[in-house]
């Protein structure tokens, strides 16, 4: 029985493969491989499709983080409020320009507890930045996000590395934040095949220094007006993304919405706790995450049933080795986003799942035995 993957790249080649060559080709023949014309058209359509004015390529979500807070006029030891619970490039992002990480609580679904946030900023307001995630794919309520940017005065970059498609009351994730960051990791649903990232804005004068940051801090040839990176898209990628993989992302991202419907009508376990968005939110379906009491148990099971499963994410983001000598703060009891990392596991949710496997995840959930 063939196993039921997370993401299968090899059926996605299978789709866009001959796309992908043709890209290649186009880029091979231009004779041009970084920061060029594939990159231009690409970044134009991104915007569009977010709908958002600016889209500017980067060479990772790290980086689109980390040069949005830039961006932003981070300095050293400026406090970033942010969420215990995501990918570590999220925190990475803040320490490696001298920030300093300031934590919160989760909700119950592992997303940024938006009221402890509020409490966090109106009891101290000197904390000057505001880096939420949409977890999952799944949109934090993008209403109260612009109430507290306003009111707080707090630079929000929006982390979308997981949420391209998602939505809150029909508002797109990124557009609520002064900046928006995204990943092109092969995993993500507007997945490269390599490393790549985007800054989306639509404020023209913040894109035009994300432009200059990402390619060494150039405001024209050899003129450097201050320190950037190297973290320019290359073409490769630019063109993938826009030949074969952007044109079937609002297919792929309904495909992945249909299995999460199926997964929530058929999957009844008591010991199974879906953890789907509320109802003014509409996921891209990132991930497919559940809580359960017996992790290992739980996970053994599936995989004896030839189901593969992921955490997001077992370790907190403060009680990372990583962490200790770094400064941080923590703000309350993490106790939500502790339980998570404790219980959470994901089910496979992909564009090219088959009936017959969806039907295999859920019956060897509902099957699944609760040992004592
Ligand atoms: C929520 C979140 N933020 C940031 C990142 C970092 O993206 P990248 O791996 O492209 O650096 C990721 C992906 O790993 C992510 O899931």
């Amino acid at each position: 029985m063939q196993p039921v993957l997370l993401n299968d790249f090899k059926r996605q080649w299978s789709e866009i493969g001959e796309d992908v060559l043709r890209a290649v080709e186009r880029v091979g023949a231009s004779g041009w491989y970084v920061l060029g014309e594939e990159v231009r058209r690409f970044e134009t359509v991104l915007a569009g499709h977010w709908g958002l004015a600016e889209a500017v390529g980067v060479a990772s979500g790290l980086d689109a983080l980390e040069i949005a807070l830039r961006a932003l006029d981070i300095q050293r030891g400026d406090r970033v409020l942010t969420t215990p619970l995501s990918a570590f490039a999220t925190t990475m992002a803040i320490v490696r320009l001298g920030g300093v990480p300031v934590f919160c609580d989760t909700d119950s679904n592992g997303l940024l507890d938006l009221d402890a946030a509020e409490s966090v900023l109106a009891a101290d307001r000197s904390i000057r930045f505001l880096l939420p995630v949409h977890l999952f794919g799944q949109s934090l309520d993008l209403d109260r996000l612009a109430t507290l940017q306003e009111r707080f005065n707090v630079g929000v970059v929006e982390d979308c590395a997981q949420s391209v498609g998602a939505e809150w009351a029909g508002r797109p994730t990124g557009t609520v934040g002064r900046l928006a960051a995204t990943s092109f990791y092969p995993t993500k649903n507007l997945g490269a095949m390599g490393d790549g990232g985007a800054v989306l804005t639509n404020d023209a004068g913040l894109a035009a220094r994300v432009r200059r940051l990402r390619d060494y801090g150039q405001s024209a040839k050899y003129r450097h007006d201050e320190i950037g990176w190297n973290s320019r898209l290359d073409e490769l990628q630019a063109a993938i993304l826009g030949e074969a993989v952007l044109p079937r992302l609002r297919d792929w991202t309904r495909r992945r919405q249909e299995v999460a419907a199926t997964y929530t009508a058929g999957i009844h376990h008591p010991g199974v706790r879906l953890l789907r968005p509320p109802a003014s939110a509409t996921s891209c379906e990132h991930l497919f995450p559940v809580a359960v009491a017996k992790r290992e148990h739980f996970e053994a099971h599936l995989k004896a049933c030839g189901i593969a499963t992921g955490r997001h994410y077992p370790i907190l983001i403060p009680d990372q080795k990583a962490m200790v000598g770094t400064e941080f703060e923590v703000k309350g009891e993490l106790s939500r986003a502790r339980e998570l990392a404790g219980h959470e596991v994901s089910l496979p949710i992909h564009p090219q799942l088959t009936e017959e496997e969806i039907d295999r995840v859920i019956a060897a959930v509902n099957e699944w035995t609760v040992a004592d």
